[in-house]
């Protein structure tokens, strides 16, 4: 039986395990919200719902999977072996289920009436953006080859009252818009803002073209997303959804730039972004907008949801002897600290190598076992101690980086650096310990002054 869920029951679970906090003040979307969101997304914050944005009559709901706790409620899965259980997880397929639309919408079709800054708590975000942006819709557009959906999260940057710039940089939706541009055909597309998060989650993940993301998204959840027939366009998008947007793109229309503070902290400028002609705003009452900021711990999760399960379960398949992987944190998935259980140089080498030769990674670190890759002054500790530069560093230039690396070369080359900070050899290099039998003897008093430290 299908089921219907949004992103009012995720939002609704976050209040019931003390993960949401309530804003009641009205702030107002230029600027305001944003700063909250993104000074408290700098460290682990719960999700926050704006009760109110100012001038509007709906909330904005923001920080929703800010940390791997939130990430891994949204999925279904223990943190413990995190990206490893969301690769299976996102692997299971359930397809949807088309039905009669089950939860009622205002829709505004005339011409004359749309306007997206009247109706929606658009967001704009940093000093220099070069207006409000739209940055957690999911678009979805028919694929001319075999009728398939594509769908994908790409930013829109509000151009005019029906008038929305839409970031297509990565497949399948800029494969889909190079379809309609070489057949010179309108391209319909239909825009949701505010589902449930596994829609969210399946829309970001890297799977074989011709797939629908919501069978991913109904595998996620183990029960088929329920779709309806958009207002004004032929696509068939998720039911539970707050507000909709749908037009199409003229592809003989213009295509400019727009600048947004990207995910990796930089203004950066999207060459050549289509403009989607506004058709139709549908919205649910009291309709939750949600708002992602590009750059914080909620971005930087999903980059490293995205890049991990392709990396960690290739990483361990090919390096049997790698322990924990680690991303640090703010890096977009670019840097990672491994450790591994050999004495073998040149195995080593062998994981870090492999390890540089996946786009994303730009420094690779590893470390013995007995080290923590999550505790940063560990590994600190294993880079002062156990590494040396002109021996322990592999340096591999002109290697195909992340493009939002704004460092790197024409076509994103970047040089990419790999740390050996494991033991240089057996003797020499135990960590001072205290007697352990005293420390076993200790441990139920030493819990106890623990748990009273924490008060
Ligand atoms: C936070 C976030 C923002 C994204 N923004 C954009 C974007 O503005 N434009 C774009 O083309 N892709 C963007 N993406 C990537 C696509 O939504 C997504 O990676 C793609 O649809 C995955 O499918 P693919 O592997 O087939 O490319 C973004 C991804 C994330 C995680």
């Amino acid at each position: 039986m299908s089921v219907s869920f949004g992103i009012r029951d995720f939002i609704e679970s976050l209040r019931q395990n003390g993960e949401l906090l309530t804003l009641s003040t009205p702030l107002a979307p230029r600027f305001e919200i944003s700063t909250i969101l993104s000074e408290l997304g700098k460290k682990e914050a719960p999700a926050i719902l704006f009760e109110k944005a100012k001038g509007y009559k709906f909330p904005v709901i923001g920080n929703l999977l800010g940390t791997k706790k939130r990430l891994s409620m949204a999925l279904k899965v223990d943190q413990e072996n995190f990206f490893e259980n969301a690769l299976s997880k996102l692997q299971g397929r359930i397809p949807p289920v088309l039905v009669e639309d089950p939860s009622p919408k205002n829709v505004v079709t005339q011409k004359g009436k749309i306007d997206l800054l009247k109706f929606l708590p658009i967001l704009t975000h940093y000093a220099k953006d070069s207006g409000p942006y739209i940055t957690s819709g999911i678009t979805s557009a028919i694929d001319l080859k075999d009728g398939s959906i594509g769908r994908g999260l790409h930013r829109m940057e509000v151009r005019g009252k029906n008038e929305l710039g839409i970031s297509l940089i990565n497949p399948p939706l800029s494969e889909i818009y190079a379809q309609y541009k070489k057949e010179n055909r309108r391209m319909e597309v239909a825009t949701v803002i505010g589902v449930d998060p596994s829609i969210l989650i399946a829309s970001i993940s890297k799977i074989p073209r011709g797939v629908d993301k919501l069978s991913v998204a109904g595998g996620l959840k183990g029960k088929p997303i329920q779709m309806v027939k958009a207002a004004t366009v032929d696509i068939d998008i998720p039911a539970q959804t707050e507000i909709v947007i749908e037009g199409y793109i003229d592809p003989k229309g213009k295509e400019k730039d727009g600048t947004l503070g990207e995910s990796s902290g930089y203004y950066m400028t999207f060459s050549k972004s289509p403009m989607i002609h506004v058709t139709a705003i549908t919205y649910k009452k009291a309709a939750h907008f949600h708002a992602i900021v590009p750059w914080g711990l909620e971005v930087d999760n999903l980059l490293c949801l995205i890049h991990g399960i392709d990396f960690v379960p290739k990483m361990k398949k090919e390096i049997s002897s790698l322990k924990k992987i680690h991303f640090i944190p703010g890096t977009f998935g670019s840097h990672v600290v491994m450790s591994i259980d050999t004495e073998n140089k040149g195995e080593i080498r062998r994981a870090l190598t492999f390890a540089l030769s996946f786009t994303n990674i730009k420094k690779a670190i590893v470390v013995d076992e007995e080290v923590d890759p999550e505790d940063y002054r560990e590994v600190e500790w294993a880079l002062a101690t156990r590494f040396q530069g002109d021996r322990n560093l592999i340096i591999l230039p002109d290697l195909r980086g992340q493009p939002i690396d704004p460092s790197s070369k024409e076509g994103f080359l970047t040089t990419k650096i790999g740390m050996d900070a494991t033991r240089p050899k057996k003797e020499g290099f135990g960590k001072v310990e205290v007697p352990l039998e005293v420390k076993k003897r200790l441990a139920p008093f030493l819990g106890k002054l623990k748990r009273e430290e924490k008060k």
